[in-house]
């Protein structure tokens, strides 16, 4: 394997003990409680790793402060007593017994998001929950400047180093340190994709660097161009990619993990509009600059199919990527056109701005050609997603099951998706007086599920499947938050990795 472009990761050791020189450019991340319910005072947690004397140091600090250890409440002390440069105290509230891997994930994100001109930190977060202590920092510390020049470009090289405190350090504590920091990677490669501007992502350009990803991962790498979809009547990705001068692409990138002569194997699809206009249904002209973020679901398959290469999951896992440009010309697609889905269904297009679920649904024809036993597909996909359930929170849709394994899972990795239903009677709303289907329906109503109403129409029988629509939570427009910083946000990468573990596991 080659070093894949992009995204590079800080390196990841754990350690038993602090280390006996002291290193003075070094910071240590420490998490402290609120103890004490009238006038609480901060009070340090997993002490152990630090002498008696620091840790007094250090609380009798905070309590100087008026720190109380309230929740990824930031503060920076110096303790010349340890061999660091400064010692990063970070709240974690109140005390527990048992610490949810978000608090921690969270708390280190916060923590390693507050430094900056900072390469090497240490951290006993890790004695708490490793893995979740190694993920909030590589989340936390992800910057993204590669379109800063000198004027505004950071001086330092951000994080570089990360050392995890923990109890043992045998060789099952390092594989755990190695998974986390392979995680948060992945996640890290799907932001870069979302963060790269239209004018330079674009499907080409988007599959040329998806190949080289897969190349280097060791994935079997297939990118199919404008003449050939035509040439096998993809006509949902023709048709979207059509307005624009930058022709649309069609990429597949497998892994082939599946031990015996029936391997288990999954099916990833994800929505790759590099930019989204809207078409000749041309969006108004406030935030349409988010839709840069349209291709975040492409980017988390992306990055799941890499990172489960490298993982070498147990099963095959074959991600179908289509990627389009909706842009208005005098080439593009009108409301009104009839196209003709890979597979044969035929589409009134009445809303050129009803894109993605155009290019998904050839994807998904194509995916179900592979014979998989489950089929994940997420997308940017509707406004209505932003409307039923805010900035944060993917809705997951699918067959019953499945979609209930995923949500769960998505809660349990921090991502938070929540289940909902694709009622049966939706199905009407997309009649079409002259097609097989309409790409919109006539109501204002529940536009989410109407969405994923469409997208059922073509996964074929038998296939457990779920619709995770992203289309806020892959792009942070807000302010920065725990481990989530402004822009991509990687969302639902982890998710569909440990969907893929589990599925590894036990079928
Ligand atoms: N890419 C958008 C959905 C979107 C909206 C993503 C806001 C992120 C933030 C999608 O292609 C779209 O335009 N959907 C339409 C569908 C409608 C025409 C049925 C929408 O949601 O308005
Ligand atoms: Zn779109
Ligand atoms: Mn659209």
């Amino acid at each position: 394997m080659s070093t894949p472009p992009g995204y590079q990761s800080p390196t990841v050791s754990v350690a038993a003990a602090l280390p006996k020189r002291s290193v003075a450019s070094s910071v240590l991340i420490v998490p402290v409680v609120s103890v004490g319910d009238d006038d609480p005072t901060a009070t340090v947690v997993a002490g152990s790793f630090l002498p008696d004397a620091a840790v007094r140091e250090i609380e009798a600090a905070l309590k100087a402060l008026g720190a109380k250890g309230g929740s990824e409440q930031l503060t920076r002390l110096v303790v010349p007593s340890l061999p660091v440069g400064s010692v990063l105290a970070v709240g974690l509230g109140k005390s527990r017994d048992e610490w949810p891997a978000e608090t921690i994930r969270r708390a280190a994100g916060a923590a390693a998001r507050s430094l900056s001109g900072v390469e090497s930190v240490l951290t006993t977060l890790s004695a708490l929950d490793l893995e979740a202590a190694i993920e909030g920092l590589i989340l936390g510390s992800y910057r993204f400047s590669e379109f800063r020049s000198t004027k505004t470009a950071p001086k330092d090289a951000g994080l570089r180093r990360i050392t995890a405190l923990t109890p043992d350090t045998k060789s099952a504590t390092k594989d755990a340190a190695a998974r986390a920091e392979a995680i948060a990677t992945a996640v890290a490669t799907a932001r870069d994709f979302v963060n790269t501007p239209p004018s330079h992502l674009f499907p080409a350009e988007f599959a040329k660097r998806a190949k080289a990803l897969g190349d280097a991962a060791g994935l079997e790498v297939e990118v199919l161009d404008d003449k050939v979809l035509t040439k096998d009547g993809y006509g949902g990705i023709v048709g979207v990619g059509k307005g624009s001068s930058r022709p649309p692409r069609l990429v597949r990138l497998v892994h082939r993990g599946g031990k015996g002569r029936k391997p288990t194997t999954v099916a990833l699809v994800g929505k790759g509009i590099t930019f989204d206009t809207g078409g000749i249904s041309i969006k108004p002209a406030a935030n349409m600059h988010h839709m840069t973020s349209d291709m975040g679901g492409a980017a988390a398959v992306i990055a799941t199919v890499v990172l489960a290469a490298r993982q070498k999951l147990p099963i095959d896992v074959i991600a179908t990527v289509p990627m389009a440009e909706n842009m208005p010309s005098g080439t593009a697609q009108r409301p009104g056109d009839v196209l003709t889905q890979y597979g044969g269904t035929t589409v009134e297009v009445l809303n050129t701005d009803a894109e993605g679920r155009l290019i998904l649904a050839d994807a998904i024809v194509r995916a179900c050609e592979d014979k998989p036993q489950y089929l994940i597909e997420t997308s940017t996909l509707t406004g209505a997603q932003i409307v039923a359930l805010g900035s944060r929170t993917p809705g997951v849709m699918g067959s019953d099951e499945f979609r209930d394994r995923v949500a769960d899972i998505s809660q349990s990795v921090g991502e938070n998706g929540w289940a909902m239903p694709l009622p049966e009677e939706l199905k009407d709303d997309l009649k079409s007086t002259v097609a097989d289907l309409a790409n919109v329906s006539g109501s204002r109503f529940a536009g989410m599920l109407v969405a994923g109403t469409y997208l059922r129409e073509f996964v074929a029988d038998g296939v457990a499947w779920v619709h995770i629509d992203v289309a806020a939570p892959a792009y942070n427009s807000g302010g920065p938050w725990g481990y989530t910083p402004k822009g991509g946000t990687g969302v639902p990468t982890r998710t569909m990795f440990a969907v893929l573990e589990d599925i590894a596991a036990n079928g």
